[in-house]
């Protein structure tokens, strides 16, 4: 991967999710999270104070040494056991119907495979359980969105293959998970920014079969 992808882009990206503004919507995604939670992409572990106290336990996937490094400290914080179970969102250990949950922040940009990803997702939610997603991704302005295409190989080679052009939401559904709910906006700051603070904020349910 390289010193930069490897060893500077998680230390970066530990700073730039950290704003209060983004530690609240991590609240808000983490709301009525319980019982076993599967975290994808766990990261620095930017997410462990917002588990609420429901969630019995937390297996995280995580490629990154570093950024699983990174979430040392908060680890041991966590009132809630939490593991590294895998390395691969695209490949989950888990077997089929494991997880009342899974929360994915700021992770379907980067996986490279998203639409295999989010099958596996699929695949280990129990029937009628919830997926929470906080991601950034393809803005409604075609303006905006034809940046977002321009920059989308730069923004890959400088951000550890972090895509800006994904219609997240889309994504999700086209894995057969149902939208129960997406909150769409710009993230405050200048509208030079725009290709990179189209947020969405939502659940999708994997449905009981009739
Ligand atoms: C922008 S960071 C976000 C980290 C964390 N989710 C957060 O909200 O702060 C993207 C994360 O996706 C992880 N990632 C990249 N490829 C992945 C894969 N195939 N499976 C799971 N996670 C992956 C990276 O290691 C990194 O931790």
């Amino acid at each position: 991967m390289g010193f930069w992808t490897d060893r500077v882009v998680p230390r970066i990206t530990d700073r730039a999710l950290a704003t209060s503004e983004v530690m609240e919507l991590r609240a808000q995604a983490c709301a009525g999270l319980h019982g076993r939670v599967l975290e994808l992409g766990f990261g620095s572990g930017l997410n462990a104070d917002a588990y609420p106290p429901e969630v019995e336990r937390v297996d995280a996937v995580e490629p990154s040494e570093v950024g699983w490094a990174l979430s040392a400290a908060r680890r041991a914080r966590m009132r809630i056991p939490v593991e590294r179970t895998g390395l691969d969102g695209q490949r989950l250990a888990a077997a089929d119907d494991q997880y009342d949950a899974v929360l994915s922040t700021f992770t379907l940009c980067t996986i490279p495979d998203v639409d295999r990803a989010l099958v596996e997702v699929r695949r280990v939610l129990r029937p009628g359980g919830s997926f929470h997603f906080l991601e950034h991704g393809r803005a409604p302005d075609q303006g905006v969105e034809r940046w977002q295409r321009r920059l989308d190989p730069w923004q890959g080679r400088m951000c550890g293959g972090c895509h800006l052009s994904r219609d997240i939401p889309a994504l999700v559904a086209g894995a057969g998970l149902t939208l129960r709910g997406v909150v769409e906006a710009y993230q405050p700051g200048p509208r030079v920014g725009r290709p990179w603070t189209y947020g969405y904020l939502g659940r999708a349910e994997k449905q009981i079969a009739a």
